[in-house]
């Protein structure tokens, strides 16, 4: 661990800040997701408290197939957020046996039910359904995921009219909260999904930094990685960023979300991130732990989008 690189607290390192009296030497400021996210939802909150005032209940169905555990939990998690913010909030839950047409019938109902401004269709999938035919199948104006192809391409094409997907929507909040500088730095993305990596490459190069898209097939990774003042890792592989793979002073970043063995656990395992935290938190000047770092803020993008919906849905755009 190279001892003398002090944390830099902006994206975009400034060779006159006297960096170590804004972080302590050799150990990252720590970006809060939990705490941030309870910012966003209390925000959230207030809006639906308004919306409701007008006569308009921002209405967030979740539609959950099949009983595999960790989507279970997922989708339990958004009933109750969107339940404390004031929302009309329901889990439709169908079983694993459920047959595509079956599903596709249940989100036109969802799509012309007025009170129904956000639809969201838990993935994966069981094998008998094709998840580009449900995501295609839901109203553009009501898909709070952001999945939709008409979605997809406004964010490509720079229209701010569409959804943007919850994750990478979270990650922009957190770099904003943070008073990160995104314009002019170099933002290394880890990772080509199209839940995270395609749609973050694509806000974070709306928001005039130079991007560069690393993938499994991207050589000598390092090279990539060790140039970003913005580091934004959603590869789903342990503690593949090292120490070494960091440049002094960047932000990180950390999506992953991966079960590892832990003898000390109860259950035998814990979660762990897609850097390798404590020595990566030596290097950088803002790090994301995990848990509690980027995964809080997915639900709270996901209230945010749902309340956006309803005020578009309903044409209250005015008070957006
Ligand atoms: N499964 C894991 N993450 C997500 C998500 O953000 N949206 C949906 N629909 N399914 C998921």
């Amino acid at each position: 661990m190279p001892a003398d690189h002090a944390a830099i607290p902006s994206a975009v390192a400034d060779p006159a800040a006297d960096a170590a009296a804004v972080a302590p030497r050799g150990a990252a400021d720590l970006i809060d997701g939990t705490a941030i996210a309870a910012g966003v939802r209390g925000q959230v909150a207030g809006d639906v408290a308004e919306l409701r005032e007008r006569g308009l209940v921002p209405g967030l169905t979740v539609v959950l197939v099949g009983d595999d555990p960790a989507s279970a939990l997922y989708v339990g998690a958004k009933e109750k957020a969107s339940r404390a913010a004031g929302m009309a909030s329901e889990t439709v839950r169908l079983p694993a046996g459920t047959s595509q047409a079956q599903l596709l019938a249940l989100v036109e109902q969802l799509n012309v039910d007025e009170r129904v401004h956000g639809i969201l269709v838990q993935m994966p999938l069981p094998p008998q359904i094709d998840p580009d035919t449900v995501i295609r199948h839901i109203r553009p104006d009501k898909d709070v995921d952001g999945f939709h192809p008409v979605n997809v391409g406004k964010l490509l094409i720079g229209h701010t009219d569409g959804f943007v997907p919850c994750t990478p929507l979270g990650v922009q909040r957190m770099l904003a909260h943070h008073g990160v500088t995104v314009r002019g730095a170099d933002c290394v993305i880890v990772g080509r999904s199209t839940i995270v990596g395609k749609p973050m490459a694509a806000l974070m190069l709306a928001a005039d930094a130079t991007v560069t898209a690393c993938h499994s097939r991207t050589r000598d990774l390092a090279s990539h990685t060790r140039r970003a003042d913005i580091l934004i890792v959603a590869a789903g592989r342990a503690r593949m960023i090292t120490a070494d793979m960091v440049k002094p002073g960047a932000v990180v970043i950390d999506v992953g979300m991966n079960r590892v063995a832990h003898a000390g656990a109860k259950s035998g395992t814990r979660l762990a991130g897609d850097v390798d935290f404590d020595a990566v938190r030596a290097v950088a000047s803002l790090i994301t732990p995990v848990p509690g770092g980027v995964g809080p803020m997915t639900i709270a993008m996901l209230l945010t989008n749902t309340v956006r919906a309803a005020r578009r849905i309903s044409g209250q755009t005015g008070i957006a």
